[in-house]
């Protein structure tokens, strides 16, 4: 069975995203192909998202990965919109965070399900939903924005580091969700 992937690019002082959604600083990082979001964009079979993530992509209109992944998607909203964007091959879904996940699952069929954007993320750690965290850090320091992760009174969520490479601008890190702190949960 496949596993629950959050895959994320972060400037090293933490943020996912500049002020405004800003995602530029994103591109200019990249700089080259990268082996680890390759490997991690073959092996995904669905992607869960939440609505704010969505209006980036449907704002920049490229596609998730810029077009180097289809696959069912799911974007959660407590408002579903009444038109669906054509490139958008998934769904609106108004439910638990749970549900998502488990929907996403049976989509992947056998493949990981991908976890974009901080908040989706959240809510999946705090019920212990996600397997594995990739993140490509980027070097640049953005001053504010939307955090990594931000969980008010805090949580520990210990983690075990698996892989370390450098691409281009970028240093990718993979992590395991620790054991212990999803018997925690
Ligand atoms: N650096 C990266 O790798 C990366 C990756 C992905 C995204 N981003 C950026 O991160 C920003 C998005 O931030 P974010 O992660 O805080 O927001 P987000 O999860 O994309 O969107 C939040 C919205 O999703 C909906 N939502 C979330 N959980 C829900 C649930 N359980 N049930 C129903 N609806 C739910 C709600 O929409 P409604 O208000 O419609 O109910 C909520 O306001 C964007 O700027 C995006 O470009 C960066």
């Amino acid at each position: 069975m496949g596993t629950v992937v959050w895959h994320v690019t972060m400037s090293l002082d933490g943020f996912i995203a500049a002020p405004d959604d800003a995602m530029d600083w994103v591109f200019e990082s990249w700089g080259g192909p990268s082996e680890t979001a390759n490997e991690v964009i073959a092996t995904t079979g669905a992607i869960l998202m939440g609505r704010r993530t969505y209006e980036v992509e449907d704002r920049d209109r490229a596609g998730i990965y810029g077009g180097a992944w289809t696959g069912p998607i799911f974007v959660l909203t407590h408002e579903p919109p009444d038109d669906e964007p054509d490139w958008l091959t998934g769904t609106f879904v108004d439910e638990p965070i749970e549900a998502a996940v488990a929907r996403a699952r049976e989509a992947a069929r056998g493949k990981n399900v991908g976890i974009l954007g901080a908040s989706v993320a959240r809510q999946c750690l705090e019920q212990s939903l996600v397997d594995e965290i990739v993140v490509h850090l980027a070097p640049v320091l953005l001053g504010d924005g939307i955090r990594l992760f931000e969980l008010p009174g805090g949580r520990r969520i210990r983690l075990e580091r698996t892989h370390v490479s450098r691409t281009a601008g970028l240093t990718d890190l993979r992590f395991r969700v620790g054991d212990d702190s999803k018997e925690a949960a």
